[in-house]
C-alpha cells in the first residue's frame, strides 16, 4: 500500500513493541465502536462466495487470516473482519497471566523483510481473555484460540495447563490450536516430542470429545522439525483424530540473513517462506486421510497465498507480513485471489488445488 510506504520509514525508526501497542489500541478503540465497524466491514470485509471455505462445520468468508500472536489478548477481534480477514486467530493464551520476558524482545530485520521475536507468550491469562470474549460476543468471522503453556508450569503437567485454558475458553472459540512450537517458552517444543505429545493430545482430545459441542482442534508445529519428527506427529495427529495443523511457527534457523544478528528468538517474515511452503508440501503430501493444513511463514502477497493455496493448504495466515506491507494486507490479498480466480475462470478457491502456476 503506497500511504503505508510513506509511513514506513517513520514507523520503522520507533521501537517496534511501542507501535505495535499504538496499533493495538486504536484497533480496540475501533473494536468498541461495532456499528461503525459493520459499516466498515461491509466495505472492507471480504465477501464473495468464490472466495468461500467451508471448513470444519465453519464458515470462513475468505482464506485469509491473522496469526497468533499479533491480537493475543484478544483486545480488537472485531476489528480484523473490517481489515479484510475472513478469520481471527487469539493468543497464545496461557493458563496463568504472564508478562513474558524482559524487554527488548522484538526486533526487526529490514533488509530480510523478517522479525526476530522472544516475546514467551506475554498475555493477560485464560482467565481474564474469556472474560473479555464474553463481554464482546461473537465477531462476525471465524474465532481460533490458540493456547500456550504457563511458563512456571513444569513440561510434567503441560497437560493439565492447557486443559484448563481449554474449559475457560472452550464456550468462545470457533476452533484451538495446541501451540507446541514457540521456542520463546524453555522445553515448550520439546512438547513435540512422541511420548510427551501423545500423553497431551490424549487428554487435550478427551475433554474435546467430552464436550456436547464439538469443536475442531489443531496443532501448531515448528518448521525446524526433521523429517522423522514431523511423520511421528502426523503419526499422532491421525491416531488421535486431529482437526487439522497449522504449519508452521517461527524458526531458530537464521540461514541467509542479510542482516548481521545476534538475537535469540524466532525468525519470521520472508526467510520463512520457503521452508514453510516445503513443510506445508510434505504434510499434505503425506497425510493419509487429507487433514486440513494452515500454512503460515513468509506470506506477504497474493501470489504467496495463491501458492500456498495451490500446494493444498485450506486456509492461509499473516503476521510479518503486516509489518512489512500494512495493516490492508489481508484486503489486498483476497482482492488479488479474487482477481486471479476471475482471469482464470475458475469459480471456487478450492479449485486452486494442484494448479499449475
Ligand atoms: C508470533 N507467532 C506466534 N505464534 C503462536 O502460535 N503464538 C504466539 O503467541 C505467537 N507470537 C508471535 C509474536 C510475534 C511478534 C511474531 C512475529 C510471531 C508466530 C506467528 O503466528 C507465525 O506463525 C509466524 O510469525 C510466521 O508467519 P509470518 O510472520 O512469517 O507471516
Amino acid at each position: 500500500m503506497r500511504v503505508y510506504r510513506l509511513f514506513r520509514p517513520w514507523l520503522f525508526r520507533q521501537d517496534p513493541e511501542t507501535i505495535h501497542q499504538g496499533v493495538m489500541g486504536l484497533l480496540a478503540l475501533a473494536a468498541g465502536g461495532r456499528p461503525r465497524l459493520e459499516l466498515l466491514s461491509a466495505v472492507f470485509g471480504v465477501r464473495d462466495e468464490r472466495l468461500k471455505v467451508r471448513l470444519w462445520g465453519l464458515e470462513f468468508p475468505n482464506p485469509i487470516g491473522l496469526a497468533a500472536g499479533f491480537d493475543k489478548n484478544a483486545l480488537a477481534v472485531a476489528a480484523w473482519p473490517a481489515l479484510g480477514f475472513g478469520y481471527v486467530e487469539i493468543g497464545s493464551v496461557t493458563a496463568l497471566a504472564q508478562p513474558g520476558n524482559p524487554k527488548p524482545r522484538l526486533f526487526r530485520l529490514p533488509q530480510d523483510q523478517a522479525i526476530i521475536n522472544r516475546m514467551g507468550f506475554n498475555n493477560d491469562g485464560a482467565e481474564v481473555i474469556a472474560a473479555r470474549l464474553e463481554r464482546q460476543g461473537r465477531p462476525s468471522v471465524p474465532l481460533g484460540v490458540n493456547l500456550g503453556k504457563s511458563r512456571v508450569t513444569p513440561l510434567e503437567e503441560a497437560p493439565a495447563d492447557y486443559l484448563k485454558s481449554l474449559g475457560l475458553l472452550w464456550p468462545y472459540g470457533d476452533y484451538f490450536v495446541i501451540n507446541v512450537s514457540s521456542p520463546n517458552t524453555p522445553g515448550l517444543r520439546q512438547l513435540q516430542d512422541k511420548d510427551r505429545l501423545e500423553e497431551l493430545l490424549a487428554a487435550v482430545m478427551g475433554f474435546a470429545r467430552a464436550q456436547p459441542q464439538t469443536k475442531p482442534v489443531l496443532i501448531k508445529i515448528a518448521p525446524d522439525l526433521t523429517w522423522e519428527q514431523l511423520d511421528e506427529i502426523l503419526g499422532l495427529v491421525e491416531g488421535y483424530g486431529l482437526s487439522g495443523l497449522i504449519a508452521t511457527n517461527t524458526t531458530v534457523a537464521r540461514d541467509g540473513l542479510k542482516t548481521p544478528v545476534d538475537e535469540a528468538g524466532g525468525l519470521s517474515g520472508r526467510p520463512l517462506a520457503a521452508r514453510s511452503l516445503e513443510v506445508l508440501k510434505y504434510l499434505t503430501q503425506e497425510l493419509k486421510v487429507g487433514i486440513p493444513v494452515i500454512s503460515v511463514g513468509g506470506i506477504f502477497s497474493a501470489e504467496d497465498a495463491l501458492e500456498r493455496l495451490r500446494a493444498g493448504a485450506s486456509l492461509v495466515q499473516l503476521y510479518t507480513g503486516l509489518v512489512y506491507e500494512g495493516p490492508f494486507l489481508g484486503w489486498l490479498i483476497a482482492q488479488g485471489i479474487r482477481a486471479h480466480l476471475h482471469r482464470t475462470g475458475l469459480t471456487h478457491v478450492a479449485d486452486l488445488v494442484g494448479q499449475d502456476v
